[in-house]
């Protein structure tokens, strides 16, 4: 008998139903210890929970999360709800006693941060932070190497997350673009989980930064024949220093709305005197490897399905987004059940909390136009 871990999803927009598509494909883990069933979801939208209606374990449709949170079904609760809501619903699920899988950021800033992760420890409760590109077989394959110790002495990071429908200026606003809803930090808390996830986890924590942070749109159209005020920071650069075994070493984040043809393009490359590796979800199953012997090369390796949790999925098809959402929520699972045997794990608290600390140093950074210790 495998143990059930029973979930309950409060919101359930863009992220809540693609939760429940890794959910509702769970089979397809191999030998894999837990099992899933979505069994609650709370949302403000007939719509919304009408949708989830398809999906014959969801035995609770709610408009009210406390009414998911005081069901004794729900072990596990996944929260994908606008940023302003994080702190106090994350409290909450604490407070009731669940096991929490929390939407990027943690928190609106860093105070609600370190409130978040304080209750998390008192509570005792299972909880992560959601970043899911890190479980490609690309990405995975670049913290092999950057684990390998063949990299010789580092000589630069970049991690990157560009996105770019917002170039087009008649995109409508959301509530991603508004401070109120987003967060003083902007694209930073929207973007900012994705490009940090593998560079704390490698034990690369900026000492310092100099952030420059872009607002080029400032209003979008309503959606009902005005405009509205946008008011977040549409692109960030963290220009950070790394202390490395005695030497500083540079590592660039970018989180860009506005970067010109990308879409939903994640990037991660790590160089050393001796080695290196790059890695971008634009050419899925493309990994670069930099070898330098007597000749300098970089070699393209055609990557197959070799997913941290493996799957039926043959080795030689490609992985997407939905792959390594599941693959994430499998981390998620093993490592709440003590069975991730070693493997990449999803964000702790304790390294939200850190992602928070840069990012309002990179607020300060903007602000004093100075290079600020993290
Ligand atoms: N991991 C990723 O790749 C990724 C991608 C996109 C968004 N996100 C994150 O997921 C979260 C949600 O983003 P989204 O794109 O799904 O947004 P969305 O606007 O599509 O969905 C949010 C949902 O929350 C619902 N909601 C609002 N207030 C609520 C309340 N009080 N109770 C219950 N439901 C409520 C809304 O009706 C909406 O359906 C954010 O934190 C965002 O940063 C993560």
């Amino acid at each position: 008998m495998k143990d059930v871990m029973r979930v309950g999803i409060i919101g359930g927009g863009l992220m809540g139903r693609e939760a429940a598509s890794a959910f509702a494909r769970w089979f397809v883990l191999e030998r894999f210890p837990v099992r899933v069933e979505l069994v609650a979801v709370c949302d403000l939208q007939d719509t919304l929970l009408d949708w989830f209606r398809q999906i014959p374990t969801v035995r609770l449709l709610t408009k009210d999360h406390r009414e998911l949170l005081a069901s004794p079904d729900v072990d596990v609760v996944y929260v994908a709800v606008p940023h302003h809501l994080h702190e106090s619903i994350y409290l909450e699920v604490l407070a009731a006693g669940k096991d929490l899988l929390a939407e990027k950021p943690f928190g609106i800033d860093l105070a609600a941060a370190r409130r978040i992760r304080d209750a998390a420890t008192t509570s005792g409760r299972f909880v992560r932070c959601s970043s899911e590109f890190p479980f490609l077989p690309g990405a995975q394959r670049v913290i092999d190497i950057a684990r390998s110790g063949k990299l010789g002495r580092l000589l630069e990071i970049h991690s990157c997350f560009w996105h770019a429908s917002d170039l087009d200026p008649s995109k409508p606003v959301n509530w991603k673009r508004q401070v109120k809803f987003c967060g003083e930090i902007g694209v930073m808390g929207d973007l900012g989980m994705h490009v940090v996830h593998i560079p704390l986890r490698l034990g690369w924590n900026p000492a310092r930064v100099y952030a420059q942070l872009q607002k080029v749109y400032t209003e979008r159209p309503d959606g009902k024949g005005g405009f509205a005020a946008c008011d977040t920071w549409d692109n960030a650069q963290l220009h950070c220093d790394l202390e490395v075994s005695g030497s500083t070493v540079p590592m660039r984040l970018e989180m860009k709305r506005l970067a010109p043809g990308a879409t939903n393009t994640w990037w991660v490359e790590v160089l050393g005197t001796e080695g290196g590796a790059r890695y971008s979800t634009a050419e899925p199953k493309t990994l670069w490897i930099f070898e330098r012997q007597k000749e300098q090369r970089w070699i393209r390796i055609d990557l197959g399905f070799q997913t941290p949790f493996p799957t039926i999925t043959g080795g030689i098809f490609e992985p997407g987004f939905p792959d390594c959402f599941l693959q994430m929520w499998a981390a998620y699972a093993a490592e709440r059940a003590g069975a991730l045997d070693g493997r990449f794990g999803c964000v702790t608290p304790d390294e939200a909390v850190r992602s928070h600390e840069l990012f309002a140093a990179g607020l300060e950074s903007h602000r004093t136009r100075a290079a600020v210790t993290v």
